[in-house]
């Protein structure tokens, strides 16, 4: 051990995956508090790994890493510490040494926000649960992740569980809550663990507006109240369409969420056309598939211009055909990523 690794008095480090919504995340309450409530799934192959050392020094002192060098990130960092000391007393007693790193590129037009916050607050949340002698295995420790997560990003609180997590209060399950998200696991048709994510990327340049500022706008939106009610309508019919394999219903809400999430930015003032020619071309060319070769295939999209090919395990080989010859002309330089739905968070050792 070197002089400075003497000084360490807690670590930890998790993997946590990205995720990607079904039923939207669009608007926020109070702190970080959701409008509606959501429903996602996690990706496999899109994850952050992170490692939190707490050094001894008194006074909190942030050194942050991302892909080994020492970045300006951890200035949103400190700031997210602060945010979150009143429910980590010991957090102010430390000073912290942060290294992050992504399996995929900055640019690759996946939530890095979700899957970064999410590893981060994974390891807070264990050191945490030692720090007060509580069991590293106890169920809490999810939902304190969870909670920790909002606070960073209000969608990386679905990030630290495996399959498909709801967040927010609604009618389905008296355990929804608009503090954390909770797992959703019982009951859901075997079909739905096998869904893949193909990520066609039309333009992996920067955002044209920070989500932040796409949630704000939902203060005043004129659809507000409208959109609440939608979204409550729509999880409650996709979760029952997860339960009973219902892959039409399923479509159905998926592609309604997508295009209502850029109906609201639309409509928006100031007003945002995230989606470019090439998204509408790769939509309708998603639609002509599966009415021509009947197979199930849907797309959901985020707040940006990539669409996110969603099919089903039995359907692989079809469909990667599919993408090969008829959407590729249509991605920046022929770029796609082949993701399928995760088992969530790994500890690392
Ligand atoms: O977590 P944020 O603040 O980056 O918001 C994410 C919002 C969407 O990705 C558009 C929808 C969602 O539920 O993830």
């Amino acid at each position: 051990m070197s002089g400075i690794e003497k000084n360490i008095h807690w670590t930890s480090k998790w993997r946590c995956p990205s995720n990607i919504a079904l039923v939207k995340y669009w608007g926020k309450h109070d702190f970080q508090k959701p409008m509606n409530p959501s429903l996602s799934f996690v990706l496999q192959n899109a994850f952050t790994e992170t490692s939190v050392e707490l050094l001894k020094e008194a006074d909190r002192k942030v050194e942050f890493y991302f892909e080994g060098a020492a970045s300006d990130f951890g200035e949103r960092i400190e700031k997210y510490l602060d945010s979150i000391s009143s429910h980590l007393p010991w957090i102010n007693k430390y000073n912290f040494r942060i290294r992050s790193h992504n399996s995929f590129p900055h640019s690759a037009g996946i939530a890095s926000s979700a899957s970064s916050f999410g590893a981060l607050a994974l390891c807070l949340a264990e050191i945490d649960f030692a720090i007060s002698g509580r069991e590293p295995d106890h169920p809490d420790l999810w939902l304190k992740a969870s909670e920790l997560a909002r606070m960073g990003s209000g969608s990386a609180c679905r990030s630290v569980y495996p399959g498909f997590a709801i967040w927010g209060q609604t009618q389905l399950f008296e355990s929804c809550r608009d503090e954390h998200a909770i797992m959703v696991y019982e009951g859901i048709h075997p079909m739905f663990y096998g869904l893949r994510d193909a990520i066609l990327m039309v333009d992996s340049g920067t955002k044209q507006v920070s989500s932040s500022v796409g949630h704000e706008l939902m203060n005043d939106h004129i659809f507000q109240r409208s959109r609440i009610a939608q979204a409550h309508q729509n999880i409650s019919e996709l979760y029952l369409a997860l339960l009973t394999g219902n892959q039409e219903k399923f479509i159905e809400v998926v592609e309604n969420e997508a295009l209502s999430l850029h109906a609201m930015m639309m409509t928006s003032n100031p007003s945002f056309i995230l989606l470019k020619p090439n998204s509408l071309e790769l939509i309708s060319r998603i639609r002509r598939f599966r009415e021509k070769a009947k197979i199930p295939v849907s797309f959901t999209i985020d707040a940006g211009p990539n669409i996110h090919l969603l099919y089903f395990k039995k359907d692989e080989l079809d469909v990667k055909a599919f993408i090969e010859r008829e959407l590729l002309d249509f991605c920046e330089n022929g770029k796609w990523i082949d993701d399928r739905i995760g088992k969530g968070p790994m500890r690392i050792t």
